[in-house]
């Protein structure tokens, strides 16, 4: 994770002391801010790191299907369940279950979810019988969870047992001292990535791209940087900014 900005340490020694624990954590944090990075290096830094890290968006899974997804299925519980199947939950046994995009899951879902926090148990669809598993979970959103709960479509139930460690990414406008070195650090990975010569940022460019508004973070970041060193000049100038990357 690249950043020396306050805000940016602190997260980082926040993964360090909860990365050994088996703590349930929830990331918070608008689009593009690094929350799925956070979510990797817990898992990377636990002594889970030898199993599997099993990532499920939650947002991408129509409502019908997510039970099936997380806790699998047994033959004939539904007509496509031709067969038995695992979920994700029992991939991830000894390893770790990053519930992705949480605030997007149907209250259906949450219920089932809840379930398995409690009593680190769940069913495939189809059959009562227990399967324990042994899995710790990291959770994801860039909703204001808060304001879900009001509005009664997030379980506050579930909110509570999600949030036992509450890691808030901060957008990329609150650190701005962190977009020098990120511009680098992308510069170079991408150059390499792509089997280009090095390029360098003039301190102009960075001045520039430091005011932007980046309401995209990270992300918008990185693309900017990839756009600039394909289209921009041998150092890329504060004109090759205003040109390719104007806002
Ligand atoms: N501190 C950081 N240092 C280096 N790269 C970073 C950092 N934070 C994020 N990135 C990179 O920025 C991109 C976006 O990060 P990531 O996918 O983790 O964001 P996200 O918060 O999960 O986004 P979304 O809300 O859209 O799912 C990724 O390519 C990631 O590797
Ligand atoms: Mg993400």
């Amino acid at each position: 994770m690249v950043g020396e900005s306050e805000a940016i340490s602190n997260i980082k020694d926040m993964i360090e002391k909860v990365a050994p624990t088996d703590a349930r954590v929830l990331i918070t944090g608008s689009n593009g801010t690094g929350k799925e990075l956070v979510a990797h290096w817990i898992h990377e830094k636990s002594h889970r790191h030898s199993a599997p890290f099993i990532e499920v968006n939650c947002a991408a899974i129509p409502s019908e299907l997510i039970e099936s997804e997380l806790f699998g299925h047994v033959k004939g519980a539904f007509t496509s369940a031709v067969r038995d199947r695992a979920g994700k939950f029992e991939a991830a046994n000894k390893g770790t279950i990053f519930l992705d995009e949480i605030g997007d899951m149907s209250l259906s879902a949450q219920a089932k979810v809840l379930r398995a926090l409690q009593e680190s148990k769940i069913s495939r669809v189809g059959t009562d019988k227990d399967i324990k598993v042994d899995v710790r979970v990291v959770a994801a959103t860039n909703k204001d969870l808060q304001k879900e709960i009001e509005e009664g479509k997030f379980r506050e139930d579930l909110y509570h047992r999600l949030a036992v460690i509450l890691i808030k990414v901060p957008a990329l406008n609150d650190r701005r001292d962190d977009i020098p070195i990120l511009i680098n650090h992308f510069a170079d990975k991408i150059t390499s990535e792509q089997g280009i010569a090095p390029k360098v940022f003039s301190n102009k460019a960075i001045s520039l791209l430091k005011g932007y508004d980046w309401t995209g973070n990270i992300r918008e970041l990185r693309n900017v940087v990839e756009r600039l060193i394909i289209l921009g000049g041998k150092e890329v100038s504060e004109d090759d900014v205003k040109l390719f990357a104007s806002k």
